[in-house]
Protein backbone atom coordinates (compact mmCIF):
# COMPACT_ATOMS: atom_id res chain seq x y z
CA UNK A 1 0.00 0.00 0.00
CA UNK A 2 1.43 3.68 -0.82
CA UNK A 3 2.31 6.03 1.82
CA UNK A 4 0.95 9.33 1.94
CA UNK A 5 3.69 10.82 0.65
CA UNK A 6 3.34 8.14 -2.38
CA UNK A 7 0.06 8.94 -3.18
CA UNK A 8 -0.14 12.82 -2.85
CA UNK A 9 3.53 14.68 -2.73
CA UNK A 10 5.53 12.42 -4.48
CA UNK A 11 3.39 12.87 -8.05
CA UNK A 12 4.05 16.38 -7.41
CA UNK A 13 7.54 16.52 -7.27
CA UNK A 14 8.22 14.06 -10.15
CA UNK A 15 5.99 16.57 -12.50
CA UNK A 16 8.99 18.49 -11.82
CA UNK A 17 12.34 18.24 -13.29
CA UNK A 18 14.57 16.51 -10.47
CA UNK A 19 16.57 19.17 -9.32
CA UNK A 20 13.79 21.69 -9.07
CA UNK A 21 11.96 18.80 -7.13
CA UNK A 22 15.21 19.11 -4.86
CA UNK A 23 15.49 22.61 -4.66
CA UNK A 24 11.71 23.33 -3.87
CA UNK A 25 12.17 20.71 -1.27
CA UNK A 26 14.90 22.00 0.14
CA UNK A 27 13.35 25.84 0.37
CA UNK A 28 10.33 23.94 1.82
CA UNK A 29 12.40 22.47 5.13
CA UNK A 30 14.62 25.65 5.30
CA UNK A 31 11.55 27.57 6.01
CA UNK A 32 10.00 25.27 8.09
CA UNK A 33 13.35 25.14 10.24
CA UNK A 34 12.24 28.65 11.60
CA UNK A 35 9.06 28.02 12.20
CA UNK A 36 7.75 26.18 15.12
CA UNK A 37 4.23 25.26 14.22
CA UNK A 38 5.87 23.48 11.07
CA UNK A 39 8.35 21.49 12.77
CA UNK A 40 5.70 20.52 15.18
CA UNK A 41 3.92 19.00 11.97
CA UNK A 42 6.94 17.09 10.72
CA UNK A 43 7.08 15.78 14.22
CA UNK A 44 4.47 13.85 13.40
CA UNK A 45 6.04 11.64 11.22
CA UNK A 46 8.87 10.84 14.21
CA UNK A 47 9.80 6.72 14.36
CA UNK A 48 9.82 5.18 17.67
CA UNK A 49 13.30 5.81 19.20
CA UNK A 50 16.26 3.11 19.87
CA UNK A 51 19.56 4.54 21.10
CA UNK A 52 22.87 3.57 19.86
CA UNK A 53 26.36 4.53 20.54
CA UNK A 54 28.86 5.12 18.49
CA UNK A 55 32.05 6.66 18.72
CA UNK A 56 31.14 8.29 21.79
CA UNK A 57 28.06 9.98 20.35
CA UNK A 58 24.31 8.81 21.18
CA UNK A 59 22.20 8.13 18.88
CA UNK A 60 18.32 8.16 19.29
CA UNK A 61 18.28 5.80 16.19
CA UNK A 62 20.51 4.34 13.66
CA UNK A 63 19.17 5.91 10.51
CA UNK A 64 20.85 8.96 9.21
CA UNK A 65 20.48 11.31 6.27
CA UNK A 66 22.66 11.04 3.92
CA UNK A 67 25.49 13.54 2.40
CA UNK A 68 24.64 15.57 -0.33
CA UNK A 69 20.79 15.87 0.10
CA UNK A 70 21.42 18.98 2.13
CA UNK A 71 24.71 19.76 0.88
CA UNK A 72 24.58 23.52 2.50
CA UNK A 73 23.51 22.88 5.72
CA UNK A 74 20.24 25.05 5.47
CA UNK A 75 17.34 22.84 7.10
CA UNK A 76 18.98 20.51 10.08
CA UNK A 77 15.79 21.54 12.41
CA UNK A 78 13.22 20.14 10.08
CA UNK A 79 15.90 17.02 9.59
CA UNK A 80 15.45 16.59 13.24
CA UNK A 81 12.17 17.20 13.63
CA UNK A 82 11.52 14.55 11.02
CA UNK A 83 13.32 12.02 13.10
CA UNK A 84 16.57 11.17 11.36
CA UNK A 85 18.81 9.80 14.69
CA UNK A 86 21.62 11.81 12.80
CA UNK A 87 22.45 14.15 9.94
CA UNK A 88 25.21 14.56 7.25
CA UNK A 89 25.65 17.53 5.76
CA UNK A 90 27.88 18.51 2.89
CA UNK A 91 29.62 17.57 0.80
CA UNK A 92 31.32 21.09 1.56
CA UNK A 93 34.42 22.17 -0.30
CA UNK A 94 36.87 24.90 0.72
CA UNK A 95 35.70 26.90 -2.50
CA UNK A 96 32.70 27.82 -3.39
CA UNK A 97 31.48 26.41 -6.50
CA UNK A 98 28.52 25.88 -8.86
CA UNK A 99 29.15 22.47 -9.70
CA UNK A 100 28.34 20.69 -13.33
CA UNK A 101 25.99 22.50 -16.19
CA UNK A 102 22.50 21.38 -16.01
CA UNK A 103 20.66 18.92 -16.33
CA UNK A 104 22.56 16.73 -13.91
CA UNK A 105 19.79 14.61 -11.57
CA UNK A 106 18.07 11.92 -13.67
CA UNK A 107 15.39 10.02 -12.19
CA UNK A 108 14.76 6.34 -13.59
CA UNK A 109 11.58 5.17 -11.94
CA UNK A 110 11.07 1.77 -12.93
CA UNK A 111 14.28 1.27 -11.14
CA UNK A 112 13.46 3.46 -8.19
CA UNK A 113 17.36 4.81 -8.83
CA UNK A 114 18.81 8.07 -9.64
CA UNK A 115 22.00 9.18 -11.77
CA UNK A 116 23.73 12.42 -10.83
CA UNK A 117 26.84 13.99 -11.50
CA UNK A 118 26.09 17.57 -9.87
CA UNK A 119 30.51 17.68 -8.77
CA UNK A 120 29.83 19.51 -5.38
CA UNK A 121 27.46 22.28 -5.90
CA UNK A 122 27.49 24.25 -2.99
CA UNK A 123 28.13 27.35 -1.10
CA UNK A 124 32.19 26.72 0.05
CA UNK A 125 33.52 25.93 3.64
CA UNK A 126 33.20 29.94 4.61
CA UNK A 127 29.38 30.46 3.85
CA UNK A 128 28.49 27.40 5.64
CA UNK A 129 30.14 27.86 8.83
CA UNK A 130 28.59 31.12 8.98
CA UNK A 131 25.37 29.89 8.39
CA UNK A 132 26.25 26.74 11.71
CA UNK A 133 27.29 29.55 14.03
CA UNK A 134 23.88 31.69 13.14
CA UNK A 135 22.05 28.22 13.71
CA UNK A 136 24.04 27.66 16.87
CA UNK A 137 23.49 31.50 18.26
CA UNK A 138 19.88 30.97 17.56
CA UNK A 139 19.60 27.71 19.81
CA UNK A 140 18.04 26.30 16.63
CA UNK A 141 20.95 23.41 16.36
CA UNK A 142 19.69 19.84 16.58
CA UNK A 143 19.83 17.36 19.10
CA UNK A 144 21.29 14.34 17.02
CA UNK A 145 24.56 14.14 15.86
CA UNK A 146 25.77 16.16 13.01
CA UNK A 147 28.55 14.90 10.69
CA UNK A 148 30.15 17.11 8.23
CA UNK A 149 31.28 15.49 4.93
CA UNK A 150 34.10 17.54 3.21
CA UNK A 151 35.50 16.90 -0.09
CA UNK A 152 38.23 18.49 -2.54
CA UNK A 153 37.18 21.70 -4.57
CA UNK A 154 37.04 21.42 -8.38
CA UNK A 155 39.93 23.71 -9.07
CA UNK A 156 42.17 22.30 -6.35
CA UNK A 157 44.78 19.70 -7.91
CA UNK A 158 45.07 16.46 -6.49
CA UNK A 159 48.56 17.25 -5.24
CA UNK A 160 47.20 19.70 -3.12
CA UNK A 161 43.96 17.95 -1.90
CA UNK A 162 44.96 17.56 1.77
CA UNK A 163 45.41 21.05 2.32
CA UNK A 164 41.94 21.61 0.36
CA UNK A 165 40.61 19.65 2.76
CA UNK A 166 42.29 21.22 6.08
CA UNK A 167 40.79 24.20 5.07
CA UNK A 168 37.27 23.24 5.73
CA UNK A 169 38.31 20.81 8.04
CA UNK A 170 39.47 23.74 10.18
CA UNK A 171 36.37 26.16 9.60
CA UNK A 172 33.92 23.27 10.05
CA UNK A 173 35.22 20.79 12.89
CA UNK A 174 33.74 22.90 15.73
CA UNK A 175 30.27 22.14 14.65
CA UNK A 176 30.80 18.74 14.13
CA UNK A 177 30.24 15.77 15.90
CA UNK A 178 32.27 13.76 13.15
CA UNK A 179 33.76 14.35 10.19
CA UNK A 180 33.26 12.43 6.82
CA UNK A 181 36.06 12.68 4.31
CA UNK A 182 34.68 11.96 0.83
CA UNK A 183 36.94 10.31 -1.49
CA UNK A 184 34.84 8.41 -3.63
CA UNK A 185 32.17 10.71 -5.73
CA UNK A 186 32.71 9.72 -9.17
CA UNK A 187 31.58 13.70 -10.30
CA UNK A 188 35.04 15.11 -8.96
CA UNK A 189 37.65 14.50 -11.86
CA UNK A 190 40.44 12.48 -9.67
CA UNK A 191 38.43 12.38 -6.29
CA UNK A 192 38.65 8.70 -6.53
CA UNK A 193 42.48 8.29 -6.98
CA UNK A 194 42.65 9.56 -2.99
CA UNK A 195 40.89 5.94 -2.15
CA UNK A 196 44.61 5.17 -3.49
CA UNK A 197 47.18 3.86 -0.22
CA UNK A 198 49.46 6.28 -0.46
CA UNK A 199 47.02 9.07 -1.54
CA UNK A 200 44.72 8.11 1.76
CA UNK A 201 47.87 7.80 4.39
CA UNK A 202 48.87 11.36 3.57
CA UNK A 203 45.40 12.83 3.55
CA UNK A 204 44.61 10.74 7.04
CA UNK A 205 48.01 11.75 8.59
CA UNK A 206 47.55 15.54 7.77
CA UNK A 207 43.98 15.87 9.31
CA UNK A 208 45.25 13.75 11.97
CA UNK A 209 47.65 15.51 12.83
CA UNK A 210 46.20 18.94 12.99
CA UNK A 211 42.80 17.04 14.67
CA UNK A 212 43.99 18.75 18.18
CA UNK A 213 43.17 17.38 21.88
CA UNK A 214 39.87 16.53 21.61
CA UNK A 215 39.72 15.04 18.21
CA UNK A 216 36.60 14.54 16.12
CA UNK A 217 35.39 11.22 14.85
CA UNK A 218 37.22 10.50 11.15
CA UNK A 219 35.08 9.07 8.93
CA UNK A 220 36.01 7.80 5.66
CA UNK A 221 33.49 7.77 2.28
CA UNK A 222 33.89 5.21 0.09
CA UNK A 223 32.86 4.00 -3.37
CA UNK A 224 31.43 0.96 -4.57
CA UNK A 225 33.71 -0.07 -7.23
CA UNK A 226 36.42 -1.40 -5.41
CA UNK A 227 38.06 -4.07 -6.08
CA UNK A 228 38.60 -6.58 -2.96
CA UNK A 229 42.66 -5.80 -3.09
CA UNK A 230 41.95 -2.12 -3.33
CA UNK A 231 39.67 -2.61 -0.49
CA UNK A 232 42.09 -4.59 1.65
CA UNK A 233 45.06 -1.70 1.02
CA UNK A 234 41.78 1.12 2.30
CA UNK A 235 41.55 -1.08 5.54
CA UNK A 236 45.14 -1.32 6.14
CA UNK A 237 45.01 2.81 5.81
CA UNK A 238 42.14 3.77 7.29
CA UNK A 239 43.66 1.05 11.13
CA UNK A 240 47.06 2.64 10.94
CA UNK A 241 45.56 5.69 11.18
CA UNK A 242 42.83 5.52 13.81
CA UNK A 243 39.90 6.24 11.20
CA UNK A 244 36.54 6.06 13.70
CA UNK A 245 34.27 4.55 10.80
CA UNK A 246 33.47 4.01 7.33
CA UNK A 247 30.32 5.03 4.92
CA UNK A 248 29.86 1.66 2.71
CA UNK A 249 29.19 3.48 0.30
CA UNK A 250 28.92 6.58 -2.32
CA UNK A 251 26.88 6.08 -5.71
CA UNK A 252 28.34 3.43 -8.45
CA UNK A 253 29.91 4.25 -12.33
CA UNK A 254 28.63 0.48 -12.68
CA UNK A 255 25.87 1.20 -14.83
CA UNK A 256 27.18 -0.08 -18.48
CA UNK A 257 23.24 -0.06 -19.82
CA UNK A 258 21.84 3.64 -18.57
CA UNK A 259 23.30 5.71 -21.13
CA UNK A 260 23.73 8.76 -18.77
CA UNK A 261 26.87 10.05 -17.51
CA UNK A 262 27.16 9.99 -13.78
CA UNK A 263 26.75 7.92 -10.54
CA UNK A 264 23.79 5.83 -9.62
CA UNK A 265 22.30 5.08 -6.44
CA UNK A 266 18.85 3.81 -5.29
CA UNK A 267 17.62 0.41 -5.47
CA UNK A 268 20.30 -1.31 -7.99
CA UNK A 269 23.49 -0.63 -5.94
CA UNK A 270 21.46 -2.09 -2.96
CA UNK A 271 23.22 -5.41 -3.04
CA UNK A 272 26.92 -4.63 -4.49
CA UNK A 273 26.64 -2.05 -1.44
CA UNK A 274 25.63 -4.32 1.34
CA UNK A 275 28.24 -6.74 -0.23
CA UNK A 276 31.04 -4.45 0.79
CA UNK A 277 29.79 -3.64 3.96
CA UNK A 278 29.92 -7.61 4.53
CA UNK A 279 33.46 -7.79 3.43
CA UNK A 280 34.73 -4.94 5.52
CA UNK A 281 33.05 -6.12 8.41
CA UNK A 282 34.94 -9.38 7.83
CA UNK A 283 38.37 -8.03 7.20
CA UNK A 284 38.01 -5.32 10.13
CA UNK A 285 36.50 -3.88 13.52
CA UNK A 286 36.55 -0.05 12.01
CA UNK A 287 32.32 0.37 11.88
CA UNK A 288 30.19 0.42 9.09
CA UNK A 289 27.87 2.78 8.31
CA UNK A 290 25.77 1.92 5.29
CA UNK A 291 24.01 3.63 2.64
CA UNK A 292 22.87 2.31 -0.68
CA UNK A 293 19.77 0.99 -1.79
CA UNK A 294 17.97 1.46 1.58
CA UNK A 295 13.89 1.59 0.22
CA UNK A 296 12.07 -0.43 2.91
CA UNK A 297 12.72 -2.58 6.46
CA UNK A 298 14.14 -5.22 4.72
CA UNK A 299 16.99 -3.38 2.84
CA UNK A 300 17.60 -1.96 6.06
CA UNK A 301 17.78 -5.39 7.70
CA UNK A 302 20.35 -6.42 5.02
CA UNK A 303 22.93 -3.51 6.11
CA UNK A 304 22.66 -4.58 9.93
CA UNK A 305 22.83 -8.20 8.92
CA UNK A 306 25.80 -7.44 6.88
CA UNK A 307 27.30 -5.75 9.81
CA UNK A 308 26.22 -2.20 9.68
CA UNK A 309 25.77 -0.20 13.09
CA UNK A 310 23.97 2.63 11.27
CA UNK A 311 22.38 3.24 8.11
CA UNK A 312 21.82 6.61 5.75
CA UNK A 313 19.03 7.43 3.53
CA UNK A 314 18.94 9.44 0.28
CA UNK A 315 17.32 7.83 -2.42
CA UNK A 316 15.14 6.00 -0.65
CA UNK A 317 14.06 8.68 0.49
CA UNK A 318 12.97 10.58 -2.71
CA UNK A 319 11.17 7.56 -3.66
CA UNK A 320 9.31 6.85 -0.56
CA UNK A 321 9.20 10.28 1.62
CA UNK A 322 9.77 10.69 5.04
CA UNK A 323 7.48 7.69 6.20
CA UNK A 324 10.02 5.47 5.69
CA UNK A 325 11.63 6.10 8.59
CA UNK A 326 8.63 5.39 10.74
CA UNK A 327 8.44 2.10 8.77
CA UNK A 328 11.91 0.82 9.03
CA UNK A 329 12.14 1.45 12.79
CA UNK A 330 8.39 -0.45 13.38
CA UNK A 331 9.61 -3.49 11.04
CA UNK A 332 12.83 -3.85 11.54
C1 LIG B 1 21.60 13.70 -6.01
C2 LIG B 1 22.64 13.08 -5.11
C3 LIG B 1 23.65 13.87 -4.57
C4 LIG B 1 24.62 13.31 -3.75
N1 LIG B 1 25.59 14.10 -3.22
C5 LIG B 1 26.51 13.57 -2.38
C6 LIG B 1 27.51 14.38 -1.78
O1 LIG B 1 27.56 15.59 -1.99
N2 LIG B 1 28.41 13.77 -0.97
C7 LIG B 1 28.39 12.44 -0.70
O2 LIG B 1 29.22 11.96 0.07
N3 LIG B 1 27.44 11.64 -1.23
C8 LIG B 1 26.50 12.18 -2.06
N4 LIG B 1 25.54 11.37 -2.59
C9 LIG B 1 25.56 9.93 -2.28
C10 LIG B 1 24.58 9.58 -1.16
O3 LIG B 1 24.96 10.19 0.05
C11 LIG B 1 24.52 8.06 -0.93
O4 LIG B 1 25.75 7.63 -0.40
C12 LIG B 1 24.25 7.27 -2.21
O5 LIG B 1 23.28 7.93 -3.00
C13 LIG B 1 23.77 5.84 -1.92
O6 LIG B 1 22.61 5.84 -1.12
P1 LIG B 1 21.11 5.74 -1.73
O7 LIG B 1 21.07 4.57 -2.65
O8 LIG B 1 20.23 5.62 -0.53
O9 LIG B 1 20.87 7.02 -2.45
C14 LIG B 1 24.56 11.93 -3.44
C15 LIG B 1 23.54 11.14 -3.97
C16 LIG B 1 22.58 11.69 -4.79
C17 LIG B 1 21.48 10.82 -5.35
Amino acid sequence: MKNGYELFVRPLLFSLDAETAHHLTIALLQRASHFDPALRVLRSLQPSSKPKALFGLNFPNPIGLAAGLDKNGVALPAWAALGFGFIEIGTVTAKAQPGNPKPRIFRLPEQQALINRLGFNNDGADAIAQRLAALRDNGLWPAVPVGINIGKSRTTPLEQATDDYLYSFRMLRDFADYITLNISSPNTPGLRELQEPERLSELLYGIGKEAGTAPKPLVVKISPDLSGTELKAILVVCEENGVSGIIATNTTLDHSSIDQTGGLSGAPLRHKSTALVREINARSTIPVIASGGIFDAESAREKFQAGAVLIQLYTGLVYRGPQLLREIMERL
